[in-house]
C-alpha cells in the first residue's frame, strides 16, 4: 500500500514568490512514487498558480479549508463573502481538502461544519482529509469519548458509497506545533486500533478497512520512518517540517 504524505504549509510562506520558490525546491525531490504519494496543501491564494503550472505526476494538491455550502450554479446568489467553494478548489487544481483541522476547530469550526465540508468535498469528486484528535488527555479516559464523538459526527454525512474516497488524519492536538513533540509509537498504535474500531462500528468492517489512517503532529525527519512503520498507519500530515525542503526530502526518501 502506498503511503500518503500530506504537506500542510498552513499560512506560509509570506508571499507568492516565496511559495513558488518553495514548490520549485520541493518538486526536485526524488522519491519512489510507487511507495509514496505526496499531497501539497499551500494557502488557497497560491494554489491555482502552483497547481496549474505543475506538469509532473509526482505531486498532487490539496486545499486547507473549504466552505460547507455548494456552489449554486444558476439562479442563486452565492452570497458568502470571503468563502471558497469545493468546486472552486477543484477548478484550481486540487484533489484533496483538509477538513476539520485542529487549527480551524480552535477558531470555531465544530463537528457539524466539518461534516458538511466533507460532504461538499466528496460531492465535487475530491478526497476529504478528515482531521480528528483529542485536545488533551486525562486519566479517566474522557478523551476517548471525545474522539469517538468527533469521529461519529464528522463522518456523519459520508455516505456508504463514498467511504472509500475518504481519509482520516489522527492529530492529537497536544502534539501539533512548535514546542510539542510527536506521540509515542506505542500510543499511536493503540489509537489506530481505537479509531479503526469506531469506523467499523459506523460503516462495517470492509468499508472501514478501506479508510487510510494518517498521523499528524510534530512529524519530522527523525520520527517519520518509525511512525510509518506502525501497523495501520498509512501516511503522515506534516506541518512545520514540510516548509524545510531538506527535512521534507528526508521524510520522503526514508520511505
Ligand atoms: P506540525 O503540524 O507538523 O507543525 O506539528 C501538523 C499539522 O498540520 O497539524
Amino acid at each position: 500500500m502506498r503511503k500518503t504524505i500530506v504537506a500542510n504549509w498552513k499560512m506560509n510562506p509570506e508571499n507568492l514568490a516565496e511559495a513558488k520558490k518553495l514548490f520549485a525546491a520541493v518538486k526536485k525531490i526524488k522519491f519512489d512514487t510507487k511507495k509514496v504519494s505526496v499531497v501539497v496543501c499551500p494557502p488557497a491564494i497560491y494554489l491555482p498558480e502552483i497547481a496549474r503550472n505543475y506538469r509532473g505526476k509526482s505531486f498532487q494538491f490539496g486545499a486547507q479549508n473549504v466552505i460547507w455550502s455548494e456552489n449554486q450554479k444558476k439562479s442563486a446568489s452565492n452570497a458568502l463573502t470571503g468563502e471558497i467553494s469545493a468546486e472552486m478548489i477543484k477548478d484550481a487544481g486540487a484533489e484533496y481538502v483538509l477538513v476539520g483541522h485542529a487549527e480551524r476547530r480552535a477558531i470555531g469550526e465544530n463537528n457539524m461544519m466539518a461534516a458538511k465540508k466533507a460532504e461538499q468535498v466528496l460531492r465535487s469528486g475530491m478526497t476529504p482529509l478528515i482531521c480528528v484528535g483529542e485536545i488533551e488527555r486525562d486519566l479517566q479516559g474522557e478523551y476517548l469519548k471525545f474522539l469517538e464523538e468527533e469521529i461519529r459526527e464528522t463522518f456523519s454525512k459520508v455516505k456508504k458509497n463514498q467511504v472509500r474516497k475518504t481519509m482520516i488524519v489522527y492529530e492529537p492536538v497536544w502534539t501539533i506545533g512548535a514546542g510539542h513533540s510527536a506521540m509515542s509509537e506505542h500510543e499511536i498504535y493503540q489509537m489506530v486500533i481505537f479509531i479503526r474500531k469506531i469506523l467499523v462500528s459506523i460503516f462495517g468492517r470492509s468499508l472501514a478497512m478501506s479508510v487510510p489512517i494518517l498521523y499528524g503532529g510534530s512529524v519530522d525527519n527523525e520520527n517519520s520512518k518509525n511512525i510509518l512503520a506502525i501497523e495501520g498507519i498509512e501516511g503522515l500530515l506534516v506541518g512545520r517540517a514540510s516548509l524545510h525542503t531538506n527535512t521534507f526530502s528526508e521524510i520522503l526518501k526514508n520511505i
